[in-house]
This record gives structure tokens, C-alpha cells and sequence, in this order.
């Protein structure tokens, strides 16, 4: 058996997989798969095994007993976030899961996209579309998330802007972890006795929906309802902003695409969003972690050795995409691994997906000629962030026709 002294030698260097931004990560990424289908890779100063193909990847998300979700979520989230889905495991997991599960289904959240989702999309809009100029980041990608979980919640709009400072200050728990520390602790006050008083007056939103489900004769206590709720952030609100940036970014900066979406929405808007998540995945360089010393899938892994789930390189394996560094919305396939697998697979891939095509839907109908504003190519780039797990573009600086 492999222990800790025996993880091979790096196969690259220089670069810091867990906080470096790498510009040419895709590139990077290729080279080391080309070679082998995992690399050792310098990660927070020690050595992680990176997964770079697609099945790797996904067997990885699979083995739940190899790589335990557990292993890691609990340091890495459960300060801020408390014992979520994610820190769970087992029969625990299994039952919290169908408790919260109802209102995420496909049908469920399809049924969102007329009465809650396409109003939200229009009254950002609405702030923007006589001016013909914006930046989507700024005033589109990243509010349209926390408002439709804010709406969901059966939160007050004028509760909104509060909302956006805590998902912000969240997501950025590893660049700042007494602000995360401070918005958790104020989402938390905030939230507490709105749940209080659904569980007494409950309505139609989700938080009324969870305090009545039952699933094997148990029932969501306060605790898991509020780490739920405030999990609802990074892994409902930061995943959807940025991908929805990055699939933006790749039809702006690829007009020939962006013009077979607006010649045939109703089919292409789907496509489009798919191959936005196969392209540049929001959740790309996943951190998980290897507790004990095993062989796997023929990989000697050492004890407690940190993993990189490497969605955005098992999105481009050659094996599975033909021509894998193309933005191209006819290959018509949902990539396999970009929200995950196993036990701890998305739970809100449906809601996404429907967000998504509903803001792209908005965007194209009210902004007409929708196109990159001149030399803006290098700030609407796709770029990691808050150490290297997610990507997406830090501003997309756009103008139409008014
Ligand atoms: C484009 C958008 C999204 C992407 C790419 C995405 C991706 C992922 C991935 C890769 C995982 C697995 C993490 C792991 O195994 O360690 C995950 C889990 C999860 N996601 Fe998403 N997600 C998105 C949107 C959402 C939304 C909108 C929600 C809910 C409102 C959501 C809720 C969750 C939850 C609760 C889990 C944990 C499930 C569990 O541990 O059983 N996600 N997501």
C-alpha cells in the first residue's frame, strides 16, 4: 500500500493550483494529460493528484468511499456554512438530500420560469436598456442568482441588497474569512425568525416547503434548514453567475455561435448554455480529498493526499469532445461531470439550467445586436477565481442597439 511518502513527483511546476490563476490553464491541462491521465501538481505548497479525463472524473465523483465528500467540506465550508449536505455522509446524507430535493426537480423548476424567473430577468434589465452600454457582470450576472434564491425564500425586495453583500461575502471565505464569518452570522440572525414564522404561518415558498417534508418519518430540523439555506449561496448563487458569465463571454467572443442562437432561440438557447458548461464549467478545479492510502483506477494514492477533481479538463478530454477547445453549440451533448456526480451530484442542475436559458432568453430579446464592446476581449476573458476551484469573467463591458 502507498503511504504519505510515496506520491510520485511533481509533474509540473511553478504554479500554484490552489490560489494561482493560470492563463493558459486549458493549455496547461492538455500537456499534462497528453502524458498521463492524472498529474501530481503543486497545490497550497504541498502535492494534490489532479483527475484530468472524463472518466476519471466521474468515477471519482462516484466513489464516495474512496474520496469522501466529508473528508474536506467540513474544513473547507463548515466554518461559515455549518454541517450542510456536504459534510454528510451515509444514510444521513441520503435522507437530508430527499428532504430537500421536491422543489429542485426538473418539473418543479420548469414551472418557475414564467411566474418568477423571467420577471426577475427583465427588471435588471429594465435598469440598463435604454442606456446601450453595461457591463452584464456587474449589473446582470451576478444579482440574477441571489434574486431568484431571494424570491424562492419568499424574501421582501428590499431585502435584496443585504442579500447580495452576504453571497458575496461567502463566496469569498479562503481571500477573507472574517467577512464570510460576519455575513454568515448575519444571514443567519436575518433568516431565523422568517423560518420561525413559516413553520407557524407556512406559504408557498421553499422554506415553507422544507419545514414540511417528511421522508422516512423524519422531518428537517431548524439547524439543517439553516445550513441548507445559507449553502444555498455559494453553491446555488456564485456556480450560476459565473457560468452564465463564462457562456456569455464564449458567445460574444464567437459571434458565428452567438448569430445560430438568435436565428433559432427556442432550440439553441439550450445548446448554447451546455456547451457554455462543457467550455469553461464554473466549478472547474474541485478540491476534494484521499483519506486513506489505496490503489485506485491503477493511481497509488497516499493517505490523506489533497485531490483536484479537474472538471474543466475532463470538459476538453479529446477522447469525448472531438476538437475539445471549440466553442461550438452544435455538438448538442451536456458535458457529463460539470455539475458533478454520485451521491453528492448537483441538487440544483434543473434550476440552473433554467435560469440560465431564461436570462440568456431576456438578454437576446431585449438587448438587440448584443456584441463585446470594442477591445473588451481581454477583460471579458474566463479567469479563475477565489483560489482557482471557480472560474468565470470578471466583467463582460457590452453594448446593443437602442
Ligand atoms: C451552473 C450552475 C451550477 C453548477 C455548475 C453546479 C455544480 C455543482 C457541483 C460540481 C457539485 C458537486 C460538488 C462535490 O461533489 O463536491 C454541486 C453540488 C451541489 N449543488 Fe450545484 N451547481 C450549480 C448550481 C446549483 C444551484 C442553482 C443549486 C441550488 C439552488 C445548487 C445546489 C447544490 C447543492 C445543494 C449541492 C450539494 C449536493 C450534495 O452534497 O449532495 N447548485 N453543484
Amino acid at each position: 500500500m502507498p503511504d504519505a511518502t510515496t506520491l510520485a513527483d511533481l509533474d509540473i511546476d511553478g504554479i500554484d493550483f490552489a490560489f494561482e490563476d493560470n492563463p493558459d490553464l486549458h493549455a496547461t491541462l492538455a500537456d499534462l494529460r497528453a502524458r498521463k491521465p492524472y498529474a501530481v501538481v503543486p497545490f497550497a505548497g504541498v502535492r494534490a493528484i489532479a483527475l484530468l479525463t472524463e472518466d476519471l472524473v466521474a468515477a471519482a465523483f462516484r466513489d464516495e468511499k474512496i474520496f469522501p465528500a466529508k473528508a474536506i467540506y467540513p474544513l473547507s465550508t463548515g466554518p461559515v456554512l455549518g454541517h450542510t449536505l456536504q459534510c454528510m455522509t451515509g444514510r444521513e446524507h441520503r435522507i437530508n438530500k430527499a428532504l430537500v430535493s421536491r422543489p429542485f426537480r426538473r418539473l418543479a423548476t420548469a414551472a418557475l420560469a414564467e411566474p418568477l424567473i423571467t420577471p426577475i430577468a427583465h427588471q435588471l434589465v429594465d435598469a440598463f436598456a435604454d442606456r446601450g452600454e453595461a457591463d452584464l457582470v456587474a449589473e446582470f450576472t451576478t444579482a440574477f442568482p441571489v434574486r431568484v434564491i431571494s424570491a424562492l425564500l419568499g424574501l421582501p425586495d428590499r431585502d435584496v441588497t443585504d442579500m447580495a453583500r452576504w453571497a458575496h461575502d461567502l463566496f469569498n471565505f479562503p481571500v477573507d474569512a472574517d467577512a464570510a464569518m460576519r455575513a454568515s452570522r448575519e444571514f443567519t440572525e436575518y433568516i431565523t425568525p422568517v423560518l420561525a414564522e413559516r413553520r407557524v404561518n407556512p406559504g408557498d415558498d421553499l422554506i415553507s416547503t422544507l419545514v414540511g417534508e417528511n421522508v422516512e418519518g423524519e422531518e428537517l430540523g431548524d439547524d439543517q434548514i439553516l445550513a441548507f439555506l445559507r449553502l444555498l449561496f455559494p453553491a446555488g448563487a456564485d456556480t450560476t453567475h459565473l457560468s452564465l458569465g463564462s457562456t456569455l463571454s464564449a458567445l460574444l467572443t464567437h459571434p458565428d455561435q452567438l448569430d445560430l442562437v438568435r436565428a433559432d432561440p427556442d432550440e439553441q438557447i439550450r445548446w448554447a448554455i451546455a456547451e457554455g458548461l462543457r467550455w469553461e464549467p464554473p466549478v472547474a478545479m474541485l478540491p476534494r480529498f484521499c483519506p486513506e492510502a489505496v490503489t485506485w483506477e491503477g493511481i497509488d494514492i497516499p493517505a490523506n493526499t489533497p485531490m483536484i477533481f479537474a472538471i474543466t479538463a475532463a470538459n476538453r478530454d479529446p477522447a469525448t469532445y472531438p476538437d475539445p477547445d471549440r466553442f461550438d453549440i452544435t455538438r448538442q451533448v451536456m458535458p457529463a461531470t460539470a455539475f458533478g456526480g454520485g451521491p453528492h451530484a448537483c441538487l440544483g442542475n434543473w434550476l440552473a439550467l433554467v435560469e440560465m436559458q431564461t436570462a440568456l432568453a431576456v438578454l437576446l430579446e431585449r438587448l438587440p445586436g448584443l456584441r463585446l464592446r470594442a477591445g473588451a476581449e481581454e477583460q471579458a476573458r474566463v479567469t479563475s477565481m477565489v483560489a482557482a476551484a471557480l472560474r468565470g469573467p470578471r466583467s463582460l463591458p457590452v453594448e446593443w442597439d437602442v
